[in-house]
């Protein structure tokens, strides 16, 4: 996809699901290859990033009150990339909603639809999210704390618990539990972003663990903490 201003192109694309691929630099150059073979006038490249998009399985927002939740608390999420579309719709519809008025696309965008069309979609993506609980079984990505790298983290096996490591730029090691709080995913490293990001819901935390996107709301936790609890 890309957009084109004056003297600016805006290019993104080569998605993956968070947590599940450390490969950014791969994934830069090829964006940078698709654009200069479509426009070989563009000249240097200024910046590049990651970020994540909302993505639902039928394609389209979850807009209106959030299920199992108050009546009056309401969710825009989901955006799946048209989120300035989906702003729109969601400013009319909520709207609506507060003010006890019908609006003809209140069930389209339901938080709590049910789309049979996607459901074969709906079942990839559990078994997917299923597979990401292998991680409590395997190995550390390294064996020992003093093998990650200045400026980076890893995950290291104490035991029976993994632990999110990070050596921060003057050298000094920093660790807390790799266990997600949200649902006990465990947390992989993302060099493109120095951050811990969950593979199972797309959770993400900064380097000392502490929340940066849900559906978690609290930070990982300290290992003292999760070594008395488990
Ligand atoms: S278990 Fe980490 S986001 Fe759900």
């Amino acid at each position: 996809m890309s957009t084109q201003f004056a003297n600016t192109t805006l290019v993104g694309g080569e998605d993956h699901r968070t947590g599940q691929a450390d490969d950014a630099e791969k994934r830069y150059a090829l964006l940078e290859q698709w654009t200069r073979q479509r426009f070989p006038m563009a000249a240097e490249l200024r910046f590049r990033w990651s970020g994540q998009i909302m993505e639902s399985v039928d394609g389209l927002a979850f807009i209106g009150r959030n299920p199992l939740d108050h009546d009056n608390v309401y969710v825009i999420t989901g955006d799946s990339g048209t989120g300035i579309m989906h702003g729109t719709i969601a400013r009319l519809l909520i709207t609506d909603l507060i003010q006890a008025r019908e609006n003809p696309w209140t069930d389209l965008y339901s938080p709590a639809r049910v789309n049979l069309g996607a459901a074969p979609t709906f079942a990839r993506e559990a078994v997917n999210t299923a597979s990401q609980y292998l991680d409590w079984l395997t190995a550390g990505n390294l064996e020992k704390d003093e093998l990650v790298p200045l400026g980076t983290g890893a995950i290291v096996r104490h035991g029976l618990l993994k632990v999110a490591i990070y050596r921060d730029p003057t050298g000094t090691l920093r660790e807390c539990c790799a266990v997600c709080p949200h649902l006990g995913g465990i947390v992989a490293w993302n060099h493109a972003e120095n951050s811990w990001d969950c593979p199972a819901h797309g959770s993400r935390f900064d380097p000392l663990g502490t929340v940066l996107n849900g559906p978690a709301n609290e930070n990982l936790q300290s290992t003292a903490v999760a070594a008395a609890g488990a």
